[in-house]
């Protein structure tokens, strides 16, 4: 049996679709069933389903063999996984974004919001930039509207969230899509299942 975790929420639908359209079957989430765990017996497959920021750590811990994850949360996390394919979906960018009329003030440490803080950090670090990192969980865009952080760190999907906030991105960090993971253990010993997923996830549709 091979244990894949899918991330719930936005990604999910389209792994979903990736996978059916291969011959997978993951109806129970298409059908929005609220099972965590569910099994396509005909392909030896059991699914988990996870908060996508939580993939890796599954991942990593072997409780799932591979699973599919944002190359955000790869570089916010850096987990000790192969990373097998680019699953060219779920594409955006990690970006800074502030108030269109934001100038930097050089002379203090630019305050900035973010989930990413590591990845922040290490983006600052390399312009030798002060900076003071103000860490939260969503809605990110709220704190430079209420001066609470001068700029922010973020996904920009289609960018409808900052431009409706009357914001912009002002310096694009890296571009991000999902990836699809393999626990170093099970890509050992599982390796035959495993190409063979990436292959049939690999082949063009007709
Ligand atoms: C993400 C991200 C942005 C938004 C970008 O938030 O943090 O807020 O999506 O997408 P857009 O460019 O298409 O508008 P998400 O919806 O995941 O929720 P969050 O605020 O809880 O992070």
């Amino acid at each position: 049996m091979l244990n894949i975790a899918l991330p719930k929420g936005r990604l999910a639908d389209k792994t979903c679709l990736a996978l059916t359209e291969k011959g997978y079957n993951v109806s129970p989430v298409e059908k929005g069933d609220r099972r965590l765990v569910f099994t396509d017996s005909d392909n030896g497959i059991r699914y988990f389903l996870v908060k996508p920021s939580d993939v890796a750590i599954y991942v990593e811990r072997g409780v799932a063999d591979i699973g599919v994850v944002g190359k955000d949360i790869l570089l916010e996390y850096r987990p000790d996984v192969y990373e097998l394919m680019d699953m060219n979906m779920g594409v955006c960018r990690l970006a800074v974004a502030g108030k269109k009329d934001f100038r930097d003030d050089t002379d203090r440490p630019l305050r900035i919001a973010t989930k990413f803080v590591n990845v922040t950090r290490n983006y600052y670090a390399g312009l030798n930039r002060d900076i003071e990192i103000i860490k939260l969980n969503g809605s990110i865009e709220l704190a430079p509207l209420l001066g609470m952080s001068d700029v922010i760190v973020d996904i920009v999907e289609t960018g409808t969230t900052l431009k409706e906030n009357d914001m912009c991105v002002l310096q694009e960090i890296v571009p991000i899509s999902a990836r699809l993971i393999a626990n170093k253990a099970s890509y050992k010993f599982k390796k035959d299942v495993i190409d063979e997923l990436v292959r049939r996830l690999k082949e063009k549709n007709d």
